[in-house]
């Protein structure tokens, strides 16, 4: 079954353990927490500090994203604060083999994604060592964008480089801009893991309801 992973990006900070509580009881799969620094993208967003908050509200995976320059530098600071996955971009990593080994010998397990401009062939070469692959569908820095449509050839590319190589348990995740409209072609395309963030926290209905239906649009039934 296709992953939900609620971003906290869009979520009540000032209530943010409840509203984590809330997409758990709601059945999400993960929490995907997204770490910004001001620097590769243009937001400031969270720390370990949230980080940890967020790790003692949740039994569910906690899904770090690390828009950072010099990950490296922090990967243990994520680590401590009990990320089950810790994702760096392609494009912050000179030694991106290095990198995904630091996190793995963290006990983490490590994921890679990239900008939507940036081609699949640079990440080639290190899925055979990652448990996760992510694919950006919007430019990172904010929530509530619109999804790339370019995303989906970009999806489907990446699960024909896994199936070739035979990574069965390679999770596709997909970021930015999934919402009851995109979501169906992301998973059709070959995503497992899909995130989002104002599609749930920002939902007129309520976070419950809002994982309901993005359940429903992602099976094809009518919402
Ligand atoms: C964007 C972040 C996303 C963001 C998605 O830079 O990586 O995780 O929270 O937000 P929505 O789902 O609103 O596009
Ligand atoms: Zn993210």
């Amino acid at each position: 079954m296709v992953k939900i992973a609620p971003s906290i990006l869009s979520a009540d900070f000032g209530r943010l353990a409840e509203q984590v509580i809330e997409a758990e009881e709601a059945g999400a799969d993960w929490i995907h927490v997204d770490v910004m620094d001001g620097s590769f993208v243009p937001n400031i967003t969270i720390g370990p500090a949230v980080t940890e908050a967020v790790r003692s509200a949740t039994a569910l995976p906690v899904d770090v994203h690390l828009m950072i320059e010099n990950p490296d530098q922090h990967l243990s600071a994520f680590a401590d604060a009990g990320a089950d996955y810790l994702t760096v971009h392609q494009e912050t990593c000179v030694h991106l083999h290095r990198t995904i080994d630091a996190i793995r010998e963290l006990g983490v397990k490590p994921g890679i994604t990239l900008n939507p401009a940036t081609p699949l062939n640079t990440i080639e070469d290190i899925l055979s060592y990652v448990d996760l692959a992510l694919v950006m569908s919007v430019n990172p820095g904010f929530g509530g964008q619109s999804f790339i449509s370019s995303s989906i050839e970009k999806i489907n590319n990446l699960k024909g480089l896994i199936d070739q190589k035979g990574l069965k348990n390679l999770e596709i995740q997909v970021d930015g801009g999934i919402n009851l409209h995109t979501a169906g072609s992301a998973v059709s395309a070959g995503a497992t893991v899909l995130v989002a963030g104002s599609a749930i926290f920002g939902h007129p209905k309520g976070i419950s309801e809002a994982i309901r239906l993005l359940r429903k649009a992602v099976a094809g039934e009518p919402v």
